[in-house]
């Protein structure tokens, strides 16, 4: 069996010195059909070794039942990286940011009485303890000592830049370490002093994350560890776009350059990202830094392989770097051929309101309205609805987390936005109130992790309480035509509508929303995440694996109304307006 180990300058690869040549691939952001593919154009662009995450929400969104199969079958992913031949790093957190709802924590979690998240406390210790005992049986035996493929495993993630509560880390590492880990252990911070003394811990080896100015960030990192190794491991490539604003991109030339000065330098990387993929479903997390900010359902990130999973100029830039480094293969990775253009046509459409109902149970009366934690619903949609006896006035809540339909009698009257700071709307008289509340993905970075979602109150009309509330979580992780049963027709609020369209054979599409509102897409009952008019983000990604050769079925969930109602999938991924 082979040996990894931490060496005077280097890692050592039974005894040897060995460079990692590492790219980030999350498989709970790729169509598992589509994992071997990634993996290999990995190998193709010259990379060792694949680095993930592990979502612990992707798994265990409701608490005790810890799922690992299909999508979420990290054994089997874990598996496909050592018949490429290739290396595995492993970051199981249990917070790993990543742009990932909540950073992974579940939502769950937030709900237990007492916990400090990240932290050394009692109750956080005991949740994290029963996590990694599903996910360290997992990796343990696929280990290089034990003959699979994984080097390295990651201590948390850039904890120097959320506390300082060292108890905390050295437990992950007892846990690690007593959970049968035996390769090294590694920890990664920005490269600031401060964060990278407070993200440290004994027995692991200090790592950073930057993706620019780099004999600067290494001359940091060697400061704070003299001996060992150098690794950068976020090598930020690209990056990541919030609703509202431009796509980012960044030169390829300027990366690979960055990318040729750690390389000379001797260092190892890991490359975030080699291949972003896509926040399916509800999947998505935001920031908070004075106001709230959610990440689009793309994740392409700018990254060497592109969303759809063909090279990019970055990939070709990236590969002649690491050529005059070490060996690349000489198979080559195609650009992305066109999709497929075709159009469809909406042939039912029916009004939420008419199977709200089929969709999820309402929940009370409560005397003010539950938040979503509060009636375990862990993220998307939910209504809200009071009884207003014919009162007219101004509605004022608590918080709307993070965006209301507001509809009295079943007629919108208007829209709450939380990254508008609202919370007040003028409404008229009425026997009704509903709000249609979206959780548009929690925060994933700094302070605000772990806060409530849904509808907070106190809720008031002109300064009375409003009460008697009832809440109806919705069902929307998988959904098809046949969930929605007959019913048609439409009122003024959010509507289903349904359309098919014939394939010859299945292949990646690109679902084009520019002429939509905001909703959310199902392909054959797979969830396709969010759209919105704002962008930048203007189509969704398809993938093939869940396309079938003769009729599929589209199912829009569109909360306002089309612009133009046609369905079209178009040849190339609209994802917005990049910087000048
Ligand atoms: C940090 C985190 C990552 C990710 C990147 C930005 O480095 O560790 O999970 O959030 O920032 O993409």
């Amino acid at each position: 069996m082979a040996r990894f180990a931490i060496g005077e300058r280097d890692f050592l690869l039974d005894g040897e010195p060995h460079r990692v040549l590492a790219g980030a691939l999350h498989y709970f952001r790729v169509h598992p059909d589509q994992w071997a593919d990634r993996i290999e154009k990995a190998r193709r662009m010259g990379l060792n070794a694949i680095e993930t995450y592990v979502a612990w929400n992707a798994h265990e969104p409701v608490r005790g039942s810890f799922a690992t199969d299909g999508a979420l079958d990290l054994d089997r992913f874990l598996r496909l990286i050592g018949e490429a031949g290739m290396h595995a790093i492993v970051r199981p957190g249990p917070y790993i940011c990543a742009e990932w709802d909540s950073g992974g924590l579940p939502a769950w979690l937030f709900r237990r009485p007492g916990i400090r998240l990240r932290s050394a406390e009692p109750g956080w210790l005991a949740e994290i303890d029963a996590y990694l005992d599903h996910v360290l049986p997992i990796v343990a035996p696929l280990q290089i000592d034990r003959g699979g493929p994984v080097i390295l495993l990651q201590v948390e993630n850039e904890y120097g830049a959320y506390g300082d509560d060292t108890a905390y880390l050295e437990h992950l590492v007892r846990r690690y370490r007593g959970g049968g880990i035996t390769v090294p252990l590694t920890t990664v911070d920005q490269p600031t002093d401060d964060m990278l003394e407070r993200g440290r811990v004994d027995g692991a080896l200090l790592t950073g994350s930057f993706g620019s100015r780099v004999p600067e960030r290494l001359a940091t990192l060697r400061q704070h560890q003299p001996t060992g190794p150098l690794m950068c491991s976020e090598f930020w490539d690209g990056w990541f776009d919030h609703w509202g604003e431009h796509h980012h991109t960044t030169s390829a030339e300027d990366a690979a350059a960055s990318l040729d000065e750690l390389l000379a330098a001797g260092a190892s990387v890991s490359i975030y990202m080699f291949h972003g993929g896509t926040d399916f479903g509800f999947t998505n997390g935001a920031n908070h830094k004075g106001a709230y900010k959610s990440h689009v359902t793309s994740y392409d990130y700018d990254a060497p392989l592109d969303e759809t999973g063909w090279a990019t100029p970055k990939f070709r830039a990236f590969r002649d770097v690491i050529r005059r480094y070490a060996p690349v293969p000489e198979e080559d990775v195609p650009t992305a051929p066109a999709a497929p253009a075709l159009t469809a046509a909406f042939d039912r459409t029916v009004a939420l309101s008419a199977v709200a109902d089929r969709l999820g149970e309402e929940l009370g009366p409560f005397d003010a309205p539950p938040a979503f934690d509060d009636v375990e619903h862990p993220r998307g949609f939910g209504i809200y609805a009071a009884p207003l006896d014919g009162r007219s006035g101004v509605l004022v809540v608590g918080a709307v987390r993070d965006r209301a339909q507001v509809l009295v009698d079943g007629v919108p009257v208007g829209v709450l936005e939380r990254d508008r700071h609202d919370h007040a709307l003028r409404i008229p008289a009425g026997r009704r109130l509903e709000l249609l509340v979206e959780d548009r993905g929690r925060v994933n970075y700094g302070d605000r992790l772990g806060e409530p979602k849904g509808l907070l109150g106190p809720v008031t009309l002109d300064g009375l309480p409003v009460t008697g509330w009832t809440v109806r979580p919705l069902r929307l992780d998988r959904l098809t035509a046949a969930d929605l049963g007959d019913a048609a027709g439409t009122d003024a609020g959010a509507a289903f509508s349904i359309a098919s369209f014939d394939l010859d054979a299945p292949a990646d599409l690109h679902l084009d929303t520019t002429h939509w509102g905001k909703g959310v897409a199902w392909v054959n009952g797979f969830h396709l995440g969010r759209y919105w008019a704002r962008g930048p983000q203007h189509t969704l990604f398809v993938p093939g694996t869940q396309l079938v050769a003769g009729t599929n079925e589209l199912v829009v969930l569109e909360l306002h109304g089309f612009r133009d109602p046609a369905v079209r999938f178009v040849p190339r991924p609209l994802l917005g307006q990049v910087e000048e």
